[in-house]
This record gives C-alpha cells, sequence and structure tokens, in this order.
C-alpha cells in the first residue's frame, strides 16, 4: 500500500497537529475528510456530499473548483511560479493586482499595499506599519493597541495580544506589553444588559474614550477591531459604532485598523465590511477571500496618510524592514486577480446580502421552535446559532455535552458542513450560494435539531 493509500483510508494515521484543539482528542476519532469540491458542495472521501457552510474556513467565496481561477494560476505557473517582491524587484501579477486592490478602495482613501501569505501576518503588517507611521510623525512613543473582547486577529504573537478570547493566550505569554480591550458592542450579551443599539454604542466608546485617557491618548498607535466579528461568534455592532470609532479614533489621532480577513470581498453585503458602516479606517487588512483561498495571499492596504508619512521621510526611520518570502506570490496574485473579476461580474456582495437576508430570516424561525437556540443573528452571509442553557438568562450552553460538536455532525449527515465555534454553530456558505441552498443549509440545520431533540 502506497504512503497517500494510507493516509486517505486509515482514520488518524498521519502527522500533523490539528488547529485549535487538543492533539489528544484527535488520537482516536476520524476527521471530517474532505477530498473534493465543485460550486457550493464539497464531497467527504466516503463519497458524501454535502453543502460547504463554511466556504472553506470563510474563504472559498467564489466556490470551488472554478475553472477561471484554476486557468489564471496555472497560465501563471507557464509564465513564472515565483518571484519575490523585495527591494526593487518586482512581477506584473502583483504589480497589477497592487493597482487594482488600491482603484478598488479609492472611496476608502487606500493608498498603498503591502502582501502577506495569511491574515496573521496581514494583521503583523499592520500593528508594524502602525508603530513605524508613529515613528515617522515624531511620537515613537505611541505603541499602544486597543481591540475589542470576543475580537480575533490570527495567532502571530502581535494578533494573539490583541485577541480578546483568553483561549488564544493563555499557553503563550508573555505577549505585547502595550495592549488593551475593552467590551464588545453585542446586544445579546453585555455586562450593562443594554438592548438599545445606540446606547450601547455609545456605552462601549465611552469605555474606549476612558480606556484612552488611562494609558494616555499621546501613547496609543491604533485601534483595531474587525467590522463584523467572525471567530468570536458573528456579532454585529450596532451600526453606530463604527462611524463612532471613526470620530473618537480622529479626536485622539489613533490609527483606526479595520481586519477585514473575513469580511473583506463581500461577505457581509458590502464589498468591504468598513463600506457598509460607511467609515474610513485608516488600514485594512485582507486576505481569506482574496483568493478564495485557492492560494494563501493577504494584502495589508495603508491609506494616503500612511503614505504621505513614508514619502515625507528620506532616513533610515522609514526602511520597510518588513515583508515575506512568499508575500504577493505569482500564483496567490493570479487567482486573486480572477478570482475579483468573479466578484465584481456576478456582483457577489448583492448576493450575500440578499441570501444572507433569506437564511437569517428563515434560521430565526428556530428560535421558537428549540429551547436551546437563544438567538439567531447575523449580516449577509456570516450567521451564527447561539445555542443556551436557559433562553431567559442567555447563559451559554455547557460547553461539556459537546453539543455543537454533535449538532454539526448531524448537519453533516444531512448534507451541510456547518462549523461549530464553542456554544455557537456559525454558518458562512460560499457568497454564490442560491436559494435552494440555503433551503438545504436550513433543512440540514433542522434535521440536527430534531435529532438531538433539542
Ligand atoms: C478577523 C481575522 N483576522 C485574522 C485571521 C487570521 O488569519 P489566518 O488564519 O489566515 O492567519 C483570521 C482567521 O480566521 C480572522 O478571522
Amino acid at each position: 500500500m502506497n504512503q497517500l493509500v494510507t493516509a486517505t483510508t486509515q482514520g488518524n494515521d498521519y502527522k500533523f497537529w490539528h488547529a485549535l484543539s487538543h492533539p489528544n482528542e484527535w488520537i482516536t476519532q476520524e476527521p471530517l475528510r474532505i477530498v473534493r469540491g465543485d460550486g457550493v458542495f464539497v464531497w467527504d472521501d466516503k463519497g458524501h456530499k454535502m453543502l460547504d457552510g463554511f466556504a472553506g474556513l470563510w474563504c472559498v467565496n467564489v466556490g470551488h473548483n472554478r475553472p477561471e481561477v484554476k486557468e489564471a494560476i496555472s497560465k501563471q505557473m507557464d509564465e513564472i511560479s515565483y518571484y519575490q517582491l523585495f527591494a526593487g524587484v518586482s512581477h506584473p501579477r502583483a504589480e497589477e493586482l497592487s493597482n487594482r486592490l488600491i482603484k478598488m478602495t479609492e472611496q476608502e482613501d487606500m493608498a498603498r499595499v503591502i502582501y502577506g501569505t495569511g491574515g496573521s501576518d496581514g494583521v503583523e503588517s499592520a500593528l508594524k506599519i502602525a508603530r513605524q507611521y508613529w515613528i515617522l510623525k515624531g511620537q515613537p512613543q505611541r505603541t499602544h493597541f486597543i481591540s475589542l473582547k470576543n475580537a480575533y486577529h490570527g495567532v502571530s504573537l502581535g494578533g494573539t495580544s490583541l485577541n480578546g478570547m483568553p483561549v488564544f493566550k493563555m499557553n503563550y505569554g508573555p505577549l505585547l506589553d502595550n495592549c488593551s480591550q475593552i467590551e464588545t458592542p453585542w446586544l445579546y450579551r453585555n455586562p450593562w444588559n443594554c438592548e438599545e443599539p445606540e446606547e450601547l454604542a455609545k456605552l462601549v466608546i465611552d469605555q474606549l474614550e476612558r480606556d484612552i485617557l488611562y494609558h494616555g491618548a499621546e501613547n496609543i498607535a491604533g485601534f483595531i477591531a474587525e467590522p463584523v466579528q467572525g471567530a468570536g461568534g458573528i456579532i454585529v455592532p450596532p451600526a453606530t459604532f463604527w462611524p463612532s470609532l471613526r470620530k473618537i479614533c480622529d479626536k485622539y489621532d489613533i490609527l483606526l485598523i479595520a481586519d477585514e480577513v473575513v469580511t473583506g470581498f463581500g461577505r457581509t453585503g458590502s464589498m468591504f465590511g468598513v463600506r457598509g458602516w460607511g467609515v474610513k479606517p485608516d488600514i485594512m487588512v485582507l486576505a481569506k477571500a482574496l483568493t478564495s483561498g485557492y492560494v494563501p495571499l493577504s494584502a495589508t492596504l495603508f491609506n494616503k496618510k500612511i503614505e504621505e508619512a513614508f514619502y515625507s521621510n528620506d532616513d533610515h526611520k522609514g526602511l520597510l524592514m518588513h515583508g515575506y518570502t512568499y508575500g504577493g506570490h505569482p500564483l496567490g496574485c493570479a487567482a486573486a486577480l480572477a478570482v475579483l473579476d468573479i466578484v465584481e461580474k456576478e456582483n457577489l456582495p448583492e448576493n450575500a446580502e440578499k441570501m444572507g437576508g433569506y437564511l437569517l430570516t428563515e434560521l430565526k424561525k428556530l428560535v421558537d421552535r428549540y429551547n436551546i437556540i437563544g438567538e439567531v443573528r447575523g449580516k449577509g452571509l456570516m450567521i451564527a446559532l447561539d445555542l443556551v442553557n436557559d433562553k431567559l438568562t442567555r447563559e451559554p450552553i455547557d460547553l461539556d455535552t459537546n453539543i455543537t460538536a454533535r449538532l454539526a455532525e448531524a448537519c453533516r449527515e444531512a448534507g451541510a458542513v456547518i462549523r461549530p465555534v464553542g456554544t455557537k454553530l456559525c454558518i458562512a456558505p460560499p457568497l454564490i450560494i442560491d436559494k435552494d441552498g440555503c433551503d438545504l443549509l436550513v433543512n440540514a440545520v433542522k434535521y440536527a435539531f430534531d435529532k438531538i431533540k433539542k
């Protein structure tokens, strides 16, 4: 038997460790082994066809197996598979893509791109360049970053320091010193029990202002947040939150960093999450959907103000000693250019808004039908079912019951992959999904809850 056959037929006989779990969990359990994809569907190694209700890992927005993307990658390989972008070296696809991204974000005043290979190193670029910006502006003491509880900004030490969930940090300290977190504007669960959106946004902004003043505005480099929190449980802030964030960052001259790793390119129903909130950040981090996951790539975008700080300086302070070997990889850039053609041609942000609205309405009907669904919430094609012990107190379901994993497994039996995240079930299918696909997802969720009888 050759190695490949062994690896694909004998359960857990492989040597890599899975992210976000204890390695011991997977010694005896079979993983979900996905071997094929086409459009919104994937197949496991037993030939079972399922709707990919999480777009891989919130990334395959244009769907699997798109000939246009495969052709672009293949054509690029015929030209050249790899070249770099360090000092004075370039390749055409990186140039074309950077021009296209800056054109696409004209509305947000973006001016320059630094490429990376994924969300975590995209965030790292944002943090390092934010600090360098303040050195260039003659305020090197501005090193502190503020983020939100429940935030997720990846797994580098920078992102880990800014993550809002303690579980991501507990085994990796000491982390960056100069970081603090404020409450997240979450209507369903917040310390004030506030259910009025504008009031909640104000409470959080007031807390932010207190945090800024406590640490000293003159020491704050930037504030970072996701336009809609993803990994934290799909938390949609009140509509006034981001505009208020912009105002307070302006008041204290703080850089506003939008982590658009999940929300970029249409997922929330607008091309970018911040555009949906009508806000121009100073830095935007894009990854995942940029290539629809076909090839790893991230792009961190910086606005004109930051560009100007670099161009108006000629000494070592402006030296950009940052960049990744595979940042702007030609295959990634070629894939991204083909993906962006599809996103624009098929108007995927609009489809995300329409299909997301339909899916949300249908799934909300399940709140009255099952005791443990406390709330269904979302924006565009980012939807969470929040599971509770008690609908009145909103106490989250007991994690020890392993219920989200059992529900996700039952969904798979019914033909849909959805993602259990702590006490939530998260749904984020490819943005090309149609109404039949949404119905399939809803029916799979119903099947799962009926089966588990909750
Ligand atoms: C908002 C956000 N930022 C950053 C990251 C990190 O991205 P990556 O896993 O590609 O490093 C993620 C990943 O899910 C994310 O959701």
